[in-house]
């Protein structure tokens, strides 16, 4: 190949920037030329105004200064007419255009089903994992978690502090989408005496129940993490709960909130209990030295699988080593929680 291009879709990931970096550098040593790609498939589509804001060529230059920082410099963006078969092709009639013999897609799983709409087609692809939810299980990691993951615990070290100063119950909401990932990983290194994840059913009950026996057994401070995704695995009569309790009759069952289950679970332990939403602070933020590595590493990869011909493919790592395997596989999401790092959250708590 003597033309590649890259790109970076969904949700951005800290480090992603970093993957963008290796995917030039490591081009352009081997003989290759990069065009990058913006606003994900929006880019190859070429939906700008201006064409010239769709896509340019990188130079060893454009990616200087630019490992550490977070977002993406290429930016992102959901293009949900990438989902058909018209705009698919459109897209490969425009990279052929201009040149670009392969792509290098930066995402999550949704980004990896555009990337193998484009392999369905005859085109060469590499997806590199680019997500802080860490949802896709053929890799142990995904460019993204890490950074998220720390700066989670971060704000939930803050957290404890506070609600042991007003001895109270905390409910702390990270991202993840329907992965629990984020939600165990900060749970165990904060020490995090719950965790709600959608990969698990749980009740508002038995919640309750703990937050009670941890105030009765002297706990100043209770911190429950909560995964965003967990409201779908919530089994508890919510009517019937609402119904039982005055503080929570204004409270509408169409659209159940985190902060909703924290009065749910105030109500039913009798014990003070707040919300805290971390949302997008997990997705900003300089990447850790973890995710720059990881970014590198594959970034390199991706490129040196594209010289050998070889495409079709997502990278990522398992034991430490690179990995790669054809994408239709990559893309199935992670659906079995981390049963191990589970039940060492509640022998610790
Ligand atoms: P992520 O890549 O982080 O999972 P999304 O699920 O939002 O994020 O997907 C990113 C983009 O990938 C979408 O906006 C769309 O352009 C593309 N995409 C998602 N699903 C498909 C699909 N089934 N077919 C083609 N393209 C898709
Ligand atoms: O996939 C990354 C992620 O941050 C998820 O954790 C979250 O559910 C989603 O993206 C939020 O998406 P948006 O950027 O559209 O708010």
């Amino acid at each position: 190949m003597k033309r590649i291009g890259v790109l970076t879709s969904g949700g951005d990931a800290p480090g992603m920037n970093a993957a963008v970096r290796a995917v030039v550098r490591a081009s352009i040593n081997n003989g290759m030329s990069v065009v990058g790609f913006r606003r994900g498939y929006n880019g190859i589509l070429m939906r700008s105004a201006q064409q010239d804001d769709d896509f340019a060529m990188m130079t060893s230059h454009s990616v200087s200064d630019k490992i550490q920082r977070g977002g993406t410099f290429l930016m992102t963006a959901r293009c949900l007419e990438f989902k058909e078969l018209e705009y698919q092709k459109r897209a490969v009639d425009n990279l052929r255009l201009l040149g670009v013999e392969g792509l290098v897609c930066i995402g999550g799983d949704g980004t990896f089903r555009g990337a193998n709409a484009l392999k369905e087609l005859g085109y060469p692809v590499i997806g590199i994992p680019g997500t802080i939810d860490n949802d896709l299980s053929y890799t142990d990691s995904t460019i993204g978690f890490d950074t998220a993951l720390n700066t989670a615990c971060e704000c939930v070290n803050r957290i404890r502090e506070t609600s042991d100063s007003h001895e109270r119950a905390s409910m702390v909401t990270v991202m993840g989408r329907n992965c629990g990932d984020i939600a165990v990983h900060t749970a165990l290194a904060c020490g995090a005496e719950l965790v709600m994840i959608p990969e698990r059913p749980w009740t508002v009950e038995e919640v309750a129940d703990r937050v009670r026996w941890g105030v009765l057994k002297g706990k100043r401070s209770l911190i429950m993490i909560f995964a965003e995704g967990a409201v779908n695995s919530l089994t508890s009569d919510l009517g019937a709960i609402c119904a039982k309790y005055e503080s929570l009759n204004e409270i509408s069952l169409h659209h159940i909130t985190s902060s909703q289950v924290a009065m749910m679970i105030e109500a039913l332990s009798g014990h003070e209990t707040r919300a805290t939403v971390l949302g997008y602070t997990q997705r900003g933020g300089s990447p850790t030295a973890a995710d720059r590595i990881l970014a590198s590493r594959l970034g390199a990869f991706a490129v040196h699988l594209l010289k050998e011909d070889r495409a079709g493919l997502a990278v990522g790592v398992r034991g430490g080593q690179l990995v790669a395997g054809p994408i239709e596989q990559a893309m199935q999401g992670r659906t079995e929680p981390n049963e191990d790092l589970l039940s060492l959250i509640t022998e610790l708590s």
